[in-house]
């Protein structure tokens, strides 16, 4: 039999290393036969560590595990028939994930991370082997037949940046996938390199295929080490098996891939200041034009795409761009792996068509607050994100929706808050944020975040309200629209939205004790 304990991140942070051992013990001393395998995460982390238990009648889940419950988890599979207080049934029936569509997570969790042989099992290199069936510009149609937009944060349409890569002659061309998850709340990128890392690399063949490029970059964010060693497995694993190299699957075109690993900046997420990184140099927004997709990586014509849109090709080119872009609403088509985090009861990775509403998400699906308090406001879309108050949460995730409200979805990370959030403290925070990670670059973020966190703290203090406020949004204006890249140009984002929506904690504090 085989026992499934994840080596996610998550997962191992809450134990999962030590009820691995725990188990291996257990089946040496009991002389069993079975076999442990270290899957991926299926995303819901109040229930982790998670072990799953094959049976003849499926997989069966427990969780979450203590090294001292295993012993008693092996009596309970041996000799009670599976009955625990820790029994969670079937994990595909667990409402969180019965919920979900899972189309670019849908091996995540399943399978062993690094068999190339389970992945072809579940579904893996169809994508791929239907890819070499066709034209590169045929793979570009079908991607832009998909409606796929780019899921780093921008919403670009993938199938138009491949075009522009596939249009531009050169010698050498690209594929570099951005996997600096930097915003706060998002894990989604570091879930799918743990749980699945060949989708990705399967994506990455693809999009090289369609687009003439034959060598392709990870750059991966250095607080992942995990995922380093799990992606370099990986790719051992599909240069030995054919998958990676001069004739990829036996075909003509060839394709090679590295992970390089990056020093700790969030700006160097931003695509410009990540190839300067990648380059050697120290990471520092570059000016559009020109843009990567002419002149990217070393000058050559660069396709640079997140972890989740790579990640979302195969399952296109394995059941086609119609099948992918009928999930969805407007402009927003497929799927979107959302990650709820914070104060939240139920955090995870949900993934699911584009349309849900933000309630049904912290509320229903969430479950509301871990601390049982009311929920005061959510931020969507990371540091740089706006922060929503509950009268907006009927807003349905979704590009345009989001837009048209002052916000952004950017890589789907939601952070739950309760009613003992301080915006003004967020807000301050972001100017803050802004200020430490600025790459200095131009003024209005550089000068502009700095002068941002002496205004909100006078506002604190209470010295000329109306005069800070009318400053700080002074302030944002500049920032939004002067601003060389989106670490200052969204920025305003947090700190207006907080300022729009929960006026009261602007108010200076002796005011505000007086009303309280
Ligand atoms: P952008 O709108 O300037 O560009 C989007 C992408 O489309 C870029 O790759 C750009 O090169 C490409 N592009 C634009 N026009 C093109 C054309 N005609 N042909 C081919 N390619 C074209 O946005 P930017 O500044 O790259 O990204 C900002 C987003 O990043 C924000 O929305 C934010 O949510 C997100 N973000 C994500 C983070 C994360 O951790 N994932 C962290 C911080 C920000
Ligand atoms: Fe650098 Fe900030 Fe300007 Fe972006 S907005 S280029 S991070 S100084």
């Amino acid at each position: 039999i085989n026992i499934y304990i994840p080596r996610d991140a998550g997962a191992l942070a809450l134990g999962a290393e030590k009820v691995a051992a725990a188990a291996r013990e257990e089946i040496e001393k009991r002389g069993l036969d079975a076999k442990i395998v270290r899957n991926g995460s299926r995303g819901m982390f109040w229930l982790e560590p998670m072990v799953e238990v094959e049976t003849a009648e499926g997989r069966v889940a427990y969780g979450p595990v203590k090294p001292g419950d295993v012993a008693g988890l092996f009596d309970a599979c041996l000799i009670e028939g599976g009955a625990h207080d820790l029994s969670l049934g079937k994990p595909e029936e667990i409402p969180f994930l019965a919920k979900q569509t899972r189309l670019t997570f849908a091996r995540c969790g399943i399978i062993d991370p690094v068999s190339l042989e389970d992945y072809e099992a579940h579904g893996g290199l169809r994508g791929l082997r239907n890819a070499l069936e066709k034209t590169p510009l045929g793979i570009v149609e079908e991607v832009t037949e998909s409606g796929l937009r780019g899921r780093g944060g921008a919403g670009f349409p993938t199938g138009i940046k491949w075009k522009t890569v596939h249009d531009t002659e050169a010698t050498q061309k690209y594929i570099v996938c951005n996997a600096d998850e930097g915003d706060s709340g998002t894990f989604s990128d570091r879930m799918i390199m743990e749980g699945d890392p060949f989708v990705l690399i399967e994506g990455m063949v693809i999009a090289g295929i369609a687009t003439g490029a034959t060598k392709g970059y990870v750059y991966l964010r250095s607080e992942y080490p995990n995922v380093h060693r799990i992606l370099n497995e990986a790719i051992d694993a599909a240069h030995a098996a054919g998958m990676l190299g001069k004739n990829v699957l036996g075909s003509n075109y060839a394709f090679d891939m590295e992970v390089r690993v990056g020093a700790g900046a969030y700006v160097c997420g931003e695509e410009t200041a990540l190839l300067d990184s990648l380059e050697g140099k120290r990471g520092q927004v570059r000016a559009k034009p020109p843009l990567p997709a002419h002149e990217g990586l070393f000058g050559k014509p660069t396709v640079i795409n997140n972890v989740i849109s790579l990640a979302s090709v195969p399952i296109i080119l394995d059941k086609g761009g119609a099948y992918y872009r009928d999930f969805g609403m407007g402009r927003s088509r497929g799927t979107i792996p959302i990650q709820i985090t914070g104060n939240v009861k139920h955090g995870g990775l949900f993934e699911t068509a584009f349309g849900v509403t933000l309630g049904e998400l912290v509320d229903d699906i969430g479950g509301g607050t871990a601390t049982g308090r009311p929920v005061r406001a959510v931020q969507v879309g990371g540091p740089l994100g706006a922060y929503w108050p509950r009268d907006l949460f009927d807003t349905p995730f979704d590009y345009e929706a989001f837009a048209a409200k002052d916000g952004l979805i950017g890589h789907a990370g939601i952070v739950v808050f309760d009613d003992t959030v301080d915006l003004l403290k967020q807000a301050r925070f972001a100017m803050e944020f802004c200020a430490v990670e600025s790459c200095g670059k131009c003024t209005p973020c550089r000068i502009g975040s700095t002068r941002g966190v002496e205004v909100l703290d006078r506002l604190k203090q209470g010295i000329a309200p109306e005069e800070q406020i009318e400053t700080v949004t002074d302030l944002c204006n500049t920032m939004k629209f002067g601003s060389l890249c989106a670490l200052g140009g969204f920025t305003p984002y947090p700190v207006m939205s907080a300022l729009t929506h929960f006026p009261e904690d602007f108010r200076p504090a002796p005011m505000r004790e007086a009303a309280e």
